[in-house]
């Protein structure tokens, strides 16, 4: 993988898995303190102890108990290969909170890549989830919120509708993609 933001895209296909009804993702970056960081957080059916102990390092398990899975492997790694560090916390029935964090300019550290198309493609592809999805950077905030674009809508409006995607598309490069400003 050599986009970050495909690393945020398979995280956030564990949540849909998972049976989420509201994903939350962030990145945020501080460029004077040179850190960055991408959260997931779900509401999905979350991970046993003993899932959650091995599920970062797949080689620990063996392969008939379990379809080995390299998202959330790939993904620590992302982070400690760049400075940064890993951390992830699940409950059973609850859900589930993945966050990495990156020397911005550290050598090894990937390029965010297409985050605003990730974007777009989670909100337009899965109509029965709701995304909240911010960017940070400085003084700068933007956010994208399903469910309030869901009220402005209505209901009976499929977000992946051609006038309601270019609208997305726009919406997501103005308060997430500019926000982060093509830096990461
Ligand atoms: N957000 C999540 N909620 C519940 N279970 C999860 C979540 N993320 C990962 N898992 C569990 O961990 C396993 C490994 O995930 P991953 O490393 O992405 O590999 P894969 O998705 O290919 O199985 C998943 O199959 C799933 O059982
Ligand atoms: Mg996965």
């Amino acid at each position: 993988m050599r986009e970050l933001a495909l690393n945020i895209l398979d995280i956030a296909e564990n949540s849909l898995a998972a049976g989420a009804k509201l994903v939350e993702i962030e990145v945020s970056a501080d460029f004077a303190a040179d850190t960055m960081a991408i959260s997931v957080r779900d509401d999905g059916k979350g991970m046993s102890k003993e899932m959650l102990a091995t599920v970062c390092d797949p080689f620990t398990t063996t392969r008939t108990t379990r379809k080995v899975g390299m998202g959330l492997p790939l993904f620590k790694y992302s982070a400690e290969s760049a400075g940064g560090s890993f951390h992830i916390e699940s409950e059973e029935g609850k859900g589930t909170f993945v966050r990495a964090t990156y020397r911005i300019g550290h050598v090894d550290r990937m390029p965010l890549g297409d985050f605003g198309g990730v974007a777009l493609q989670l909100v337009t592809m899965n109509p029965n989830t709701d995304f909240v999805i911010s960017a940070k950077c400085g003084e700068g905030e933007g956010v994208l919120d399903t469910r309030q674009v869901r009220e402005i809508l209505g209901e009976d409006i499929p977000f992946g509708a051609p006038e309601v995607r270019a609208f997305l598309k726009e919406y997501i490069k103005e308060n997430l993609t500019d926000i982060l400003g093509g830096r990461l």
